[in-house]
C-alpha cells in the first residue's frame, strides 16, 4: 500500500529517472516524492510511439490514483513520445487539475548556453533521437545552435542489466562517439539525453576529445522544477512536504533495491506495485 499522498511523482521506464530524482531531492528535500520505475516493461527506448504513450499514460494514471498533483517524466523517451499527447489530450479531457512535466523542454531551454563552438551533440535512445524533439526545442530557444544527434540503442540494455563495467560497454561508447563526431567534429558540448547515461559518464569522458564538455540533465531539471513551483503556487500549495520518499517498481522489489542504489547513490527501500 502506497502511503505518500500529494507527493511529486517521478517516473522512468526503469532506473534512469533515479539520476534526475537524486538532483531534485538534493535541491528540494522538503517535498514528498513517489518514484515509479516501470522495470517490468523497460527499456522503452526502442518501442513505438503508440506503445510508449500507452505505457507512460498507464503509469501517469497510477500516480494520479495515488494522489500526486504533479508528475515528472524523468525519462527522455517518454517525454519525447508521450508527454505532448498526455498534456494536450488526457489532462485537458480528464485530469484538468493535474500537471505532467518532462525533461526535454527544460534541458533545451538552457543547453545552448553551454556551447562556445555553437555545435551540440545529443546522445539518446532510438525513440528520443527519432522524435527529433531536441532539434525542434533547441531551434525554438537557440536557433543559432547546430544540433547533431546520434542514437545509442545498446546503452540502456547494458546499463539496465548491470553490464556496463566491462569492455563491451567501452566498445559501444567508442563506436557511437565516432559516429557522432563524424557528423561534425566541431561539437564542444554533448548532452546525455537519456537519464540512464549519467551512470557511464566517467567511461564516456575517457573517450572524448579534450575540451568537449559532457552535460547530464539532473541539475537542469531540478532547477527548472524549483522555478516552476515558484511560478505556480496553485500547484505548489497542493504538495505535501514531510521530506518522505517512497520507491515503487512494476518488477521485483529486491532487485530494484540492489540495482537502484547504484543510480540513486544511497540505500533505497522499494515495493512492487501493480498498475
Ligand atoms: N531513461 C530513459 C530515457 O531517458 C530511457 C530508457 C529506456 O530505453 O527505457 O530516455
Amino acid at each position: 500500500m502506497v502511503k505518500t499522498k500529494n507527493a511529486i511523482g517521478i517516473f522512468d521506464s526503469g532506473y534512469g529517472g533515479l539520476t534526475v530524482f537524486r538532483a531534485i531531492k538534493d535541491l528540494l528535500p522538503q517535498y514528498d516524492y513517489l518514484y515509479l520505475g516501470d522495470n517490468a516493461r523497460a527499456p522503452y527506448g526502442n518501442r513505438s510511439f503508440d506503445v510508449v504513450y500507452k505505457y507512460t499514460l498507464e503509469c501517469v494514471e497510477w500516480f494520479f490514483r495515488q494522489g500526486c498533483p504533479l508528475v515528472i517524466l524523468a525519462c527522455n523517451t517518454a517525454s519525447a513520445k508521450a508527454l505532448r499527447t498526455i498534456q494536450q489530450k488526457d489532462l485537458v479531457d480528464r485530469y484538468p487539475e493535474k500537471r505532467v512535466l518532462g525533461v526535454i523542454r527544460p534541458t533545451a531551454e538552457i543547453i545552448g548556453t553551454f556551447s562556445q563552438s555553437g555545435v551540440i551533440g545529443i546522445l539518446g535512445t532510438m525513440g528520443t533521437i527519432s522524435s527529433h524533439s531536441y532539434e525542434i526545442e533547441i531551434e525554438h530557444f537557440a536557433p543559432e545552435i547546430k544540433v547533431v544527434q546520434h542514437a545509442c540503442p545498446m546503452w540502456v540494455p547494458l546499463i539496465e542489466n548491470g553490464e556496463y563495467h566491462g569492455r563491451e560497454m567501452d566498445a559501444f561508447i567508442e563506436s557511437d562517439l565516432k559516429q557522432l563526431f563524424r557528423q561534425d567534429p566541431g561539437i564542444d558540448t554533448i548532452l546525455l539525453a537519456c537519464t540512464h547515461y549519467p551512470l557511464i559518464a566517467d567511461k564516456i569522458e575517457r573517450h572524448l576529445p579534450a575540451g568537449v564538455r559532457l552535460i547530464s540533465q539532473g541539475a537542469i531539471v531540478a532547477n527548472s522544477l524549483k522555478d516552476y513551483l515558484n511560478r505556480h503556487p496553485e500547484i505548489e500549495s497542493q504538495l505535501s512536504a514531510n521530506g518522505e520518499t517512497q520507491f515503487c517498481t512494476t518488477d521485483d522489489a529486491a532487485f530494484f533495491m540492489s540495482r537502484g542504489r547504484e543510480f540513486f547513490g544511497e540505500y533505497i527501500e522499494a515495493m512492487k506495485v501493480h498498475l
